[in-house]
């Protein structure tokens, strides 16, 4: 039997691209930056399955030029660059690949919050830049994270996992999310409405994936009602900060500090006035990159995919109204 054709949109780590070259006829865009989206269009137009990443716009166009596609799988838990309605609406199953970067993400949204608390990339470029002449007693002060109030937005699976190291630090924590939540409550986190969130965090670390109710949820308004002393930290999608309203609140002391995993636009074009602030820490989307997490992420989006393309039930689907539920 001929095998299926599969476009890849970038190398990914071996043992899922392995497995994908096992069972199907692989085009794979070898580039370190993604297709353009008519090359992604034309493949997927004699694809009969996709492996994207989150950087792939894989919209209601190219879905519907693409006749014999059968599953699009995503390799990555967000899935905001992909056109759910649409593919659920021709029938096509989402893969994606939520729980194995859970804990590496909360890792990375600690230690965001850790470095801008207590300045460590400035602190490090003055080493660099022959600045350290002496002990300064009020060289580079900080804030103290262990005792302070950190405010989770969206307590899924990662804003549970920050909590649960929040725990280790002695922080009292406070969320807001759709609804309340017994594990959090469990944590001893207090559910709170979001502006008191605002207004009560020293530390307001975002979990929220990106979609019309969060697109600039941190807007001017919100900044208003934050402490002048308050940090803010984004591991979740770059679209949930109006990155205008962050350069006003952070240049002109409405809040200390952000520290950016991503942004928006993504990525953060060379002349951001974002990047000329010292209390901006930004760094590359790289919450999930850990070498066994991404491997493991490569290898659940490979198991979704060859199961969407024997017409399987995908493990992890995220438009499951597809098989008729919901
Ligand atoms: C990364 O941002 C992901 O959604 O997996």
């Amino acid at each position: 039997m001929t095998q299926p054709n599969v476009f890849v949109t970038r190398r990914i780590p071996d043992q899922g691209l392995a497995m994908i070259r096992q069972a199907c006829a692989v085009t794979l865009w070898e580039d370190e930056l993604p297709p353009p989206y008519n090359v992604l269009r034309a493949e997927a137009a004699r694809a009969d399955g996709l492996l994207t990443l989150l950087s792939d716009r894989v919209d209601a166009p190219l879905l519907e030029s693409a006749p014999r596609l059968k599953v699009v799988s995503q390799m990555a838990v967000g899935f905001d660059n992909i056109d759910l309605a649409a593919a659920t609406a021709r029938g096509i199953p989402v893969g994606h690949t939520p729980g194995v970067l859970t804990e590496t993400t909360a890792d990375l949204a600690f230690a965001l919050l850790m470095a801008a608390a207590r300045r460590l990339p400035e602190a490090e470029r003055f080493v660099h830049a022959g600045k350290w002449r002496t002990w300064g007693p009020m060289l580079l002060l900080g804030q103290d994270i262990h005792g302070a109030t950190l405010g989770i937005v969206g307590m899924g699976r990662i804003g549970l996992a920050v909590a649960r190291r929040a725990q280790g630090f002695g922080m009292r924590i406070i969320y807001y999310s759709r609804r309340e939540s017994d594990e959090a409550r469990a944590l001893g986190a207090e559910y709170l409405p979001l502006d008191e969130v605002f207004a009560q965090a020293d530390f307001i670390s975002l979990h929220t994936p990106l979609t019309p109710e969060t697109y600039h949820l941190i807007d001017d308004r919100a900044f208003a009602l934050m402490k002048p002393t308050a940090i803010l930290i984004n591991t979740a999608r770059g679209g949930v900060i109006d990155p205008d309203a962050l350069y006003r609140a952070l240049s002109t002391g409405k809040i200390a500090a952000a520290a950016l995993d991503v942004t928006e636009p993504e990525p953060i074009p060379p002349d951001s006035p974002l990047l000329t602030l010292d209390n901006c820490l930004i760094v590359p989307h790289i919450g999930s990159a850990s070498v066994a997490t991404r491997t493991r992420i490569a290898v659940m989006a490979a198991e979704n995919l060859l199961a969407g393309l024997r017409g399987e039930r995908l493990p992890h689907c995220a438009n499951p109204q597809v098989y008729g539920q919901e």
